[in-house]
């Protein structure tokens, strides 16, 4: 498999994440690429931002993608439990159905950090090699700790590899095989008094997680294949506020703890395009004053716009000298998806994919 380019926008909540990253994945399509947009984000905004249905199975989105493809992902997260055990025992069906029926299956949803998210890799994984994707976009979550699933299967494997997991794992495979109370072993008599009736599903919850350890190093390395190769792009998306300056002062630190530099800053709304048949009109000498008043208006308006926008523009210089910055326009329109293809035309795939 040729590694694809990966790509991954992060930044403050309501700064145009979604909205950037299916322009940006839109726009690798039209220049022939193999693209898939994914959402991490459980907000579910992605389908509403590409005005098309998307859901846990990655599908071919129909929209004007040029010589490419373009493919969309949402998984749900009300399926990541599933998703993520089905990964896990894609192996062992039959060590699958007895997790299935532990009593204590769905706790596995609260143990386990970031289940969305690790679930949404391994989504991510199967789509790229079932569709021969050689580009993908990531879209994260509106969090400060956006960016730390890039860490959680690592966590789970080293959890899964260390002593705790591995006894637990022993007695389960002990209780199962032992089953009535006055054959127990003495440590399986202090865990059933410890933990009461449940003793024996949390063992055997151990030990079916501990039999897929094998499965946890693999998504791990997916993950690290994925999200930190040195070759994987990092994009943090700001709009002129800020607030949004902070978010991205505060994921440019976190990024550089993991060694990550971000490939270039996007700067969502950062200027107001000129309106042309603004100045057709006020050029026509066929106005009333109202339309005069209107008119004023809305140059003032972009004015202001546009200059708060330069000074965020240039704090950002002044912050990150060398962090290249693609200024994308304020787009005047209701409708996300024209939205998202206005803003495509903006990303120069060639250029940006050169630094
Ligand atoms: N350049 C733009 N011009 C005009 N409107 C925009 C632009 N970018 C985004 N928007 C609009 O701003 C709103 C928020 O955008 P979006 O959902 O992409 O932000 P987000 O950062 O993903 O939000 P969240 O943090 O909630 O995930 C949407 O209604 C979107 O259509
Ligand atoms: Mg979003």
């Amino acid at each position: 498999m040729k590694h694809p380019v990966v790509i991954v926008c992060a930044g403050g909540g309501g700064v145009g994440k979604t909205t950037a990253s299916a322009a940006f994945a839109l726009a690798l399509a039209k220049s022939g690429y193999r693209a898939l947009i994914v959402s991490i984000d459980p907000a579910r905004r992605l389908a509403d931002a590409m005005g098309v249905e998307l859901g846990t199975q990655a599908r071919e989105l129909s929209l004007d993608s040029g010589n490419g493809q373009l493919f969309g992902l949402m998984p749900d997260p009300e399926d990541a439990l599933r998703t993520f055990v089905e990964f896990l025992f894609a192996e062992e069906p039959e060590a699958l159905a007895r997790l299935l029926d532990n009593r204590l299956y769905r706790a596995l949803e609260a143990a386990v950090p970031g289940i969305h998210e690790v679930a949404t890799i391994s989504l991510t994984w199967r789509a790229i090699t079932e569709h021969e994707v050689d580009a993908v976009v990531i879209d994260t979550a509106p969090s400060r700790n956006a960016v730390d699933f890039i860490t959680y299967p690592k966590r789970l494997a080293k959890l899964l590899g260390g002593r705790a997991v591995g006894w637990m794992a022993a007695i389960g495979k002990r209780t199962s095989v032992v089953p009535q109370e006055d054959k127990m072993g003495r440590v399986e008599q202090l865990l059933v008094r410890a933990l009461g009736p449940v003793a024996r599903d949390v063992a055997g919850l151990f030990s079916e997680m501990a039999r897929v350890r094998k499965r946890f190093i693999l998504l791990n390395e997916h993950t690290s294949d994925l999200l930190l190769r040195p070759e994987t792009r990092y994009y943090p998306v700001a709009s002129p506020t800020a607030a949004a300056r902070d978010d991205v002062d505060y994921l440019i630190k976190k990024l550089a703890k993991l060694d990550i530099a971000p490939r270039a800053l996007i700067l969502n709304s950062a200027f107001v395009p000129e309106r042309g048949w603004v100045d057709v009109l006020e050029e026509s000498g066929e106005t009333t004053p109202a339309i005069d008043d209107v008119l004023s208006t809305l140059n003032d308006e972009r004015s202001t716009r546009n200059r708060a926008a330069s000074r965020i523009t240039e704090a950002f210089s002044k912050r990150y000298p060398i962090l290249p910055q693609l200024r994308l326009p304020f787009v005047e329109s209701v409708e996300p998806r024209s939205i998202v293809h206005t803003l495509s035309q903006s990303f120069d795939i060639a250029a940006l994919l050169q630094r």
